[in-house]
């Protein structure tokens, strides 16, 4: 056994090697398999034994997953959780067993903070944000009104909550610009394909932004726009969050016009705090990538470089 700050007395199932389990979300987009690669990758460089199950996005199996990781008694858990609410009791048990929890690319709401060690991932308040901002910067007078419709990520999760919070309170500033309707793609291409289809519809086109919370989503978007008659990225202003490499190449054809990034490559730094947790010592509560925003302008440079 060993101890850390958090009192927890964290049993090893092998001295030399430790035994992570992770509890993904699913393949819903570029980014997941992204972040699921990188992650496999680290665990192999580094010599942690990785146990990953993959949730398809279904809160019931996550949980059921978490479980039997704290059953197997593994050293560490880590996981995104698909929505925010609803994990006090298992992570009582995980408490109970020494087991430390950390919190990769997603938060949680809960108020016992001590039931995590430490969250991994983007500041998604300040990406929301962003795109808000430079959709401000962008669009000009000549406009009185900015229609803008909304593609959510996955009701009730951390991403989508926040997202919004960030776009909404830039936005808030400058009456015109106007989210006139806001549904869930629950960050597939597939359903941001066919919500758009649904705005279009309803709104006889009558849409100048989409604002997308995930890549996947407003790749979707893009194509119900050119199977309704229009042209994305001239008729529309789309703006995503996640800078996979086919999203950066719609943006270098102007399909796309600003793409915030969020970085899914937590593999190595996921590694890297498990095992200074696993030494007994202290690590932050908070841990963020380093991230961009990506236009026209820019978007040359790094797709020549991007990996996924
Ligand atoms: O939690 C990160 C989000 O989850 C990404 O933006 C999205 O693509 C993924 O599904």
């Amino acid at each position: 056994y060993k101890s850390n700050k958090y009192n927890l007395q964290i049993p090893r199932t092998n001295k030399d090697r430790i035994l992570l389990g992770f509890a993904q979300v699913g393949a819903e987009s570029g980014w997941r398999e992204a972040n699921t690669r990188s992650i496999q990758s680290a665990a192999l460089a580094e010599g942690i034994d990785l146990e990953m199950r993959f949730c398809d996005n279904k809160v019931e199996n996550q949980i059921q997953a978490v479980k039997s990781f704290i059953e197997q008694g593994v050293d560490v858990i880590a996981f995104p959780p698909i929505i925010e609410t609803g994990w006090e009791e298992i992570l009582q048990e995980a408490k109970k067993k020494g087991i430390p929890i950390i919190l990769s690319d997603r938060k949680m709401n809960i108020d016992d903070e001590t039931l995590w060690t430490t969250y991994l991932g983007s500041d998604f308040i300040e990406e929301g944000r962003r795109a808000g901002r430079w959709l401000i910067q962008q669009t000009g007078n000549d406009k009185e009104q900015v229609n803008i419709v909304e593609i959510q990520g996955t009701i009730g999760s951390n991403p989508s909550i926040e997202r919004k919070k960030g776009f909404e309170e830039i936005i808030r500033e400058h009456p015109k610009f106007k989210i006139i309707k806001s549904r869930s793609g629950d960050f597939t291409f597939e359903q941001g394909k066919m919500i758009m289809k649904e705005f279009l519809e309803e709104t006889k086109g009558n849409i100048d932004v989409v604002y997308s919370h995930n890549d996947d989503m407003a790749l979707g978007a893009i194509e119900a726009i050119e199977e309704y008659g229009l042209n994305p990225g001239k008729d529309i202003l789309i703006i995503s969050i996640d800078g996979t490499k086919a999203a950066l190449q719609a943006l270098s054809i102007g399909k796309l016009n600003c793409v915030v990034e969020c970085n899914p490559l937590l593999g190595p730094q996921l590694m890297h705090v498990i095992k200074d947790l696993m030494d007994g010592q202290e690590v932050p509560k908070q841990i963020m990538p380093p991230e961009d925003v990506f236009t026209s302008e820019n978007v040359k440079r790094v797709l020549e470089n991007r990996e996924y």
